[in-house]
């Protein structure tokens, strides 16, 4: 039986809907907003243009990954490379366009029950953007759908460094560093994604095939779906094909294929063989 579209979805997104198996969808989708210069410089329009046009994709890809009850959608909207390497007053558009979004979005996000939090080195950014944000996620804290995660003044570099920070403070809280104990677990505990699963489907836009320095400790096991698309032109349809090409896929978490695990013996037999050659 064909399972039921939610309400909202338009004509284009309901088709492609119905193709996905709705017990298999991503827990954490993590998505590289990528192209808006040049979207905008294709339009002969300043870089500007196409930030302000990113917004639109936004709204509608956190709408559309809302409605059909993805837990966890986390954005990738400002690095802090971007901070130090675009001029001053691209940076500073930005930040007005962050608050502007902030403002308008809130009855949206409450109306959609999703609750906003933020990821990245927060106190770095001006004061006035700090109010704003913390004003936004407050008005949409008791929300429990989909947590929409901002990934602002953002580095998994500087992610994974604050983690062993923090993990160092606890143990030397606890006894002191004789008690310190690293493993996969409590660093993962240290992360600003510790109340988050791993994303399973990363997005990234625009073409290019990077993971420029976005939750690579959480990615590890991560899809990788790459399209052309610049950010501005990204809608919930985009999502929804990601989200059947991540359905097409064969997790293997290191393992073997589905194949193999239909006769392991025999995939025994050939790792033997190998090894004898
Ligand atoms: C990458 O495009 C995009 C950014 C650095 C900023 C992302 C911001 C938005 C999508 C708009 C606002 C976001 C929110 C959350 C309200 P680029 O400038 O690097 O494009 P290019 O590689 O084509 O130059």
């Amino acid at each position: 039986m064909r399972h039921k579209v939610p309400a909202g979805m338009d004509r284009k997104e309901a088709e492609i809907y119905l193709r996905l198996d709705p017990e298999r969808l991503p827990k954490h989708i993590a998505i590289i907003m990528d192209g808006n210069g040049r979207w905008a410089r294709r339009k002969h329009m300043p870089r500007v243009a196409g930030h302000r046009a990113g917004v639109a994709a936004v709204r509608s890809t956190v709408e559309t990954a809302a409605r059909i009850g993805i837990p966890a959608l986390t954005l990738y909207a400002f690095s802090e490379e971007n901070w130090k390497r675009r001029p001053k007053t691209e940076v500073a558009f930005l930040m007005r366009l962050l608050c502007h979004y902030l403002k308008a979005e809130i009855k949206t996000l409450n109306e959609h029950n999703i609750r906003l939090e933020y990821i990245g080195r927060k106190h770095e950014l001006p004061e006035s953007v700090q109010r704003e944000m913390e004003y936004a996620s407050d008005a949409t804290r008791h929300n429990t759908g989909m947590i929409l995660t901002l990934a602002l003044n953002y580095s998994a570099r500087s992610e994974i460094v604050d983690a062993f920070r923090s993990l160092a403070a606890a143990a030397a809280r606890n006894g002191g560093l004789n008690h310190l104990e690293v493993d996969e677990q409590s660093v993962a505990e240290h992360l600003y994604t510790s109340h988050l699963p791993d994303p399973d489907l990363v997005i990234r836009t625009s073409g290019e095939m990077r993971l420029s320095n976005f939750l690579l400790w959480q990615l590890a096991y991560a899809e990788i779906y790459v399209t052309s698309t610049l950010w501005p032109d990204f809608r919930g349809t985009h999502l929804l094909e990601g989200i059947a090409e991540y359905q097409q896929r064969e997790r293997r978490y290191g393992g073997l294929g589905k194949d193999h695990l239909h006769a392991p013996e025999k995939a025994t037999a050939h790792v033997r063989a190998e090894a004898k050659r």
